[in-house]
């Protein structure tokens, strides 16, 4: 097992009525004038807000609100939210809705602590983020797991690159997570969702390493649990029982639990990102259409990795079984498994070279840790998805 320091502070609350404690657990962790954030719609229509607001003003606090937030979040929004933070002299921003409001809140606490800098300089490595203000979340979608995790992912809608920043500074003070709240969530999106928290432990698992025996199944039994209650949020999303266990694996799978002591890979979802950037598709569905073509690219570099996989996660013999059952579930789920699939139809080869510069920054970096990619691996990666 390899040297590892784990930090994950966050107070998870989780369960029936969840929502009506975030007043409450916004107090304890010192916020008194809180900016709410949330998306596009859906908080506001189930009532959420409201709830949360009626929490807020008994208890005697300021409550700010910012909606509009738009899946794969922009940094347009995140600066308009830094200047409301900075005019109510907000000491707390609280995310509210799925990755995309979470990460948004991240970001407006970010800039509001550190007036006067460019926010989008902490993502370009250009500043390094030293302070923030307490970030709060309350989840209505199982997927990003943000609500835990040490990162915030923006597009920034100029340049159009999406990025993500990792840092300690990321992880929410509390999380309050009641299943039901994403009884509400279309069938799509909570496929998109299972995908992604799949993926989260997947990426991890693909490690170059292969000696971590408790991380290892730890990570076995979360993706072994997400195949077998996803389809059930897919069917019905009101399932207390099954959404339960997919909102708990999404806060687990991207905390770094199912990771420790390997190194983590990822390059799935800096291809994705590109994808995300580009083409404006959901986060998940980015991921599905890519991993196969990324695991064939891959699979010689590792293929006891592979096969460990194929037995504990499905119960099958062969490196080559255990990829073809993952794309099936990814079908079985919906979701798109090549770049037409996507809804982007089949991509020229000036664009596949365009996303495979950008993915590797203009040839300055490599991703992935399984296998290091260049440029001309992620092309062929891209390349392999193209159908
Ligand atoms: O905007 P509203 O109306 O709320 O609708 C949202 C949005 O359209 C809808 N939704 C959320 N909860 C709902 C609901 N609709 C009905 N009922 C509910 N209860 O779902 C749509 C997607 O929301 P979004 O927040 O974008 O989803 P998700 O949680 O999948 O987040 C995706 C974003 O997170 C980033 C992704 O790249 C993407 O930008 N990620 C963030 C990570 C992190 N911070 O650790 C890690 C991930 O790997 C990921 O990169
Ligand atoms: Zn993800």
């Amino acid at each position: 097992m390899r040297d590892f320091s784990f930090y994950c502070p966050t107070e998870i609350i989780f369960g029936k009525d969840a929502e009506f404690k975030t007043a409450d657990a916004a107090l304890r962790h010192g916020g008194s004038r809180l900016l709410l954030v949330y998306g596009g719609g859906s908080a506001e229509k189930s009532g959420l807000l409201d709830r949360l607001r009626s929490g807020i003003e008994e208890l005697k606090l300021t409550c700010g609100l910012l909606g509009g937030v738009q899946p794969n979040p922009r940094l347009g929004l995140v600066r308009k939210g830094i200047d409301m933070a900075l005019d109510m002299r907000a000491d707390m921003i609280v995310g509210v809705g799925g990755g995309s409001a979470i990460d948004t809140a991240k970001a407006i606490a970010h800039g509001a602590a550190n007036p006067g800098r460019d926010v989008w300089d902490f993502w370009l490595q250009k500043e390094i983020l030293a302070k923030t203000l307490p970030v709060g979340a309350v989840v209505t979608i199982p997927a990003a797991g943000s609500e835990t995790s040490d990162s915030a992912v923006i597009t920034n809608e100029t340049t159009g690159k999406k990025m993500g920043l990792n840092t300690p500074l990321n992880r929410p003070v509390f999380a309050i997570m009641n299943p039901a709240l994403a009884a509400t969530l279309p069938a799509y999106q909570a496929a998109c969702g299972v995908t992604d928290i799949f993926m989260h432990t997947l990426e991890r698992y693909f490690s170059p390493f292969s000696d971590n025996t408790f991380t290892d199944e730890i990570a076995e039994a979360l993706m072994r649990v997400v195949i077998r209650y996803g389809p059930r949020v897919l069917k019905d999303p009101s399932d207390y029982e099954a959404m339960s266990e997919i909102m708990w694996c999404a806060s687990v799978s991207h905390c770094d639990l199912t990771g420790l002591g390997g190194i983590k890979d990822f390059s799935n979802h800096k291809l994705g990102h590109e994808l995300g950037a580009k083409f404006d598709k959901p986060h998940g569905a980015t991921l599905s259409a890519l991993w196969e073509s990324w695991a064939r690219y891959v699979l010689q570099k590792n293929p006891e990795r592979f096969i460990k996989y194929a037995g504990n996660v499905w119960g099958l013999k062969t490196a080559g079984e255990g990829i073809e059952r993952t794309v099936e579930f990814f079908r079985s789920l919906g979701m798109p498994t090549c770049l037409s699939e996507l809804g982007i139809g089949r991509l020229s080869d000036t664009e596949l070279d365009d996303l495979a510069l950008s993915c590797t920054n203009g040839k300055t970096r490599t991703i992935g840790s399984l296998m290091k990619l260049d440029c001309n691996d992620v092309k062929s990666i891209y390349a392999l998805a193209n159908r």
